[in-house]
């Protein structure tokens, strides 16, 4: 029989190995907690506004701030027009960031300026083994397009304020983004107009298909149709942590503005399910501000959103 002597005791075998398997559990939560940021941070861009006011010259619409913050993220707003340098401090000081949708143009704008330095800095980020993942709603959708093919190659589509259900692919079923989604849910998905659609331009199955650094870098995980042409509604990237969808999950539980945006029990589980994946993506990556001072300085809650009053689209706008 095998035995173990430690410090004047003797175990067997059977012994050693409980041992070892005690001492294995007990370190769990220890070397969970050294590889999970439980204390995510993640930027979302603000963009132009149409008519500029006085302190009114970009925004953030409220409720991709609280679609993160549900799911146990803080937010940064990232402003516009900053410098390359200040953008680096806080690409290296945040989690994760997020390209909301919108109006601002994909190519000439500060919101398109500053989505293409975070995105070159998150594609160096993870070459290197430093994770960082990037999430684009609707206008963030089509600027992942740009930035990873370098062109606007989109097309009309009807699509302007409609609910459709997702037409998965063969390739949600090994997705990262839909994976954690209860079966229950992705047959809803499936099914019922649950996923909020507010754009005039799309990625169409046919340029995807005939892209190759698109169809390179994503991989489609759900495609819609105006009834015309087939669009891209979710991809993924193959090899990065980036994420696109051109609906908005983020409309379900926190706008009330438009008739058509679904606020089923499912609808809602949507939005839920979508901000949990990506905010465990952005537990991932350990980034820090320098100091408290400077992350407090930084964070969302220096500023307030203001009521609308439900006109245009959104309830809740933070104006820089
Ligand atoms: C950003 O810079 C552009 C060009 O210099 C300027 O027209 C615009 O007003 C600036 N916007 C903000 C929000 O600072
Ligand atoms: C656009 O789609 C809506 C349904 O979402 C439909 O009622 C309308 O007729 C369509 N318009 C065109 C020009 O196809
Ligand atoms: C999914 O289908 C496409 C087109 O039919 C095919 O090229 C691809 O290899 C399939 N992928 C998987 C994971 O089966």
């Amino acid at each position: 029989m095998a035995i173990l002597k430690v410090v004047g005791m003797t175990f067997t075998c059977r012994e050693t190995i409980m041992l070892l398997f005690c001492i294995f559990i007990s370190c769990l939560p220890f070397c969970s907690s050294v590889t999970r940021n439980d204390r995510p941070i993640i930027g979302v861009l603000a963009q132009e506004v149409r008519s500029p006011k006085p302190n009114q010259n970009s925004y953030i619409a409220a409720s991709y701030v609280k679609f993160l913050e549900s799911a146990g993220s803080r937010v940064v707003p990232v402003m516009i027009n900053q410098t390359l340098e200040e953008y680096k401090t806080l690409f290296n000081s945040i989690n994760g960031i997020l390209y909301p949708g919108g109006a601002a143009s994909l190519t000439s704008s500060g919101y398109a300026r500053a989505a293409k330095i975070f995105y070159d800095l998150a594609i160096e980020a993870n070459d290197r083994g430093d994770f960082f993942p990037v999430w684009g709603t609707c206008l963030g959708f089509e600027q992942l397009t740009v930035l990873t093919c370098g062109e606007k190659v989109l097309v009309n589509t009807n699509t302007s304020g409609v609910a459709l259900h997702l037409e998965f692919t063969n390739e949600t079923a090994n997705s990262r983004l839909f994976r954690g989604f209860p079966p229950e849910l992705m047959k809803e998905l499936a099914s019922e107009p649950l996923t909020e659609n507010s754009h005039k331009w799309s990625l169409s199955m046919s340029t995807y298909n005939s892209n190759d650094e698109l169809k390179n870098f994503y991989k489609v995980l759900s495609t819609n149709t105006d009834g015309k042409i087939k669009f891209v509604s979710t991809f993924e990237a193959h090899d990065y942590p980036f994420y696109g969808t051109q609906w908005h999950p983020e409309k379900n539980a926190f706008e009330w503005t438009k008739p058509y945006i679904p606020h089923s029990p499912s609808a809602i589980k949507t939005t839920f399910y979508t901000a949990e994946f990506f905010v465990n993506e952005a537990r991932k990556n350990l980034h820090r501000f320098d100091s408290e001072e400077e992350e407090k300085g930084a964070l969302i809650y220096n500023h307030s959103p203001v009521y609308t009053g439900g006109r245009g689209s959104f309830e809740q706008i933070y104006y820089f």
